[in-house]
């Protein structure tokens, strides 16, 4: 059955054990995706689409909650529906990340969606599975369990040594359980992996993502989710496997290094194939026009340049932080876990005599920062791997300060 909008032929799948109308659900493949008169005729007088001609009626003078100042949305054309697809958006993204053309990529409303979307056009709800890596993002399994998918689970292999700047190589794919459990079911449609992982903060080398792609046995799709990438050294983003690979989609977002978790911008890079299934069955209109607005300025290049800066400094202070809290270890913290390629740290909150991680103490000294010195981090010794562990994002130079002089009371408390 052909994808609708697209002519499979154009695209040798690769690798050979890949067919992705095996992948997507048959309703998908089937799909007639909605369309609007908008798509064939964008200009003239428009009266089609049941907007309000008359336009909004935002007062300047009743700015939204907080707002010190207010400007009535820029001249933006707020009574009409946005543009369906924000080409110029996806231009932008080609370029950054050095992706072959606009038809690679497919916007979001957050990653969160797209995480949603791929599963509801892979997976058959009820029959078939996802297998994720714990500890990972918890959404993975929570989309699952709303649209009535199995979860497979692989945890990541917890091993190395502690050593300066964390416990290096803690976390680790186990791609031949991995490939065990794959063959053990047939139902498998979606391998999620997070590179850096949250809350591992550890990057996953291209060599094992790769060996789960090239894996015969593996029909579905590898996610490849780099919400943190920009915190990660170079080279480190699976984006340059996407050329070679039908079987990869990536996500990012502009939540976290681009400072913008406020307007909901995810982006999912893929071959066309798939990107045309998902824009095949997104909401028409998912992507907001003041989205879309904020979202073109912040991938302009002197924004760029300014976000560019910002993780420098981000980075700088995530090595501050980390050397702060080591200054602090003898209250009973223990060195970092993972390998710190992310906006954040995973910090052991140990026993009191400093032998082993604590979770009890580490949920006491959790609440006690939130409840009585306003700090909020998050617990998340319940992971595995991650006993006693404290997930704190590096904050700005002062609040860096702050978590730390606030730990240290706290820790001289319990
Ligand atoms: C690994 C990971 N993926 C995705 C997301 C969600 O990103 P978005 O804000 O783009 O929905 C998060 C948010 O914390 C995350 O940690």
């Amino acid at each position: 059955m052909p994808i609708h909008g697209l002519s499979l032929s154009q695209y040798p799948s690769k690798p050979d054990h890949f067919d992705i109308e095996q992948v997507i659900r048959p309703n998908i493949l089937a799909l007639h995706p909605y369309r609007c008169a908008r798509d064939d005729y964008k200009e003239g007088i428009l009266l089609d689409a049941n907007e309000n001609a008359l336009g909004h009626s935002i007062s300047a003078q009743s700015p939204p909650d907080n707002a010190s100042s207010f400007d009535p949305m820029l001249d933006m054309d707020l009574h009409r529906y946005p543009d369906p697809s924000h080409d110029p958006i996806k231009q932008r993204i080609t370029t950054l990340r050095s992706v072959p053309g606009i038809d690679h990529i497919f916007l979001g409303v957050g990653s969160d969606e797209v995480i949603d979307l791929l599963m509801r056009v892979c997976v058959t709800p009820g029959k078939e599975k996802i297998l994720i890596t714990p500890p990972t993002y918890g959404m993975y399994s929570v989309c699952a369990q709303v649209n009535d998918i199995g979860v497979v689970k692989c945890p990541l292999e917890v091993s190395g040594q502690s050593g300066e700047g964390g416990t290096k190589g803690r976390f680790s794919l186990r791609v031949e359980e991995i490939k065990k459990a794959i063959d053990a079911d047939a139902s498998i449609k979606l391998v999620f992996l997070c590179s850096p992982g949250n809350p591992t903060g550890t990057k996953i080398p291209l060599q094992s993502i790769k060996a789960i792609l090239d894996y015969d046995s593996f029909k579905g799709i590898v996610v490849v989710d780099e919400a943190y990438i920009d915190f990660a050294s170079a080279g480190s983003s699976a984006v340059t496997l996407v050329k070679d690979y039908a079987n990869i989609c990536i996500l990012q977002t502009l939540s976290k290094s681009f400072g913008l978790a406020a307007i909901r911008l995810g982006i999912a890079i893929a071959q066309p194939p798939l990107i045309q299934v998902l824009t095949n069955t997104k909401a028409p209109y998912n992507i907001s026009t003041p989205t879309a607005h904020l979202a073109l300025s912040a991938l302009s290049p002197s924004s760029l340049a300014t976000m560019q800066s910002k993780i420098e400094t981000l980075i700088a202070s995530r090595a501050a932080l980390l050397k702060s809290l080591s200054d602090i270890a003898q209250l009973g913290l223990g060195p970092s876990i993972g390998s710190n390629d992310s906006n954040f740290v995973m910090i052991p909150v140990l026993s009191k005599d400093g032998v082993r991680p604590d979770n009890v103490r580490a949920q006491k000294v959790y609440k006690a920062l939130a409840e009585e010195n306003g700090v909020v981090v998050r617990f998340r010794g319940n992971e595995p791997g991650c006993e006693g562990c404290l997930r704190i994002t590096v904050g700005s130079e002062e609040e860096n300060a702050t978590v730390i002089r606030k730990l240290e009371l706290v820790l001289n408390q319990f």
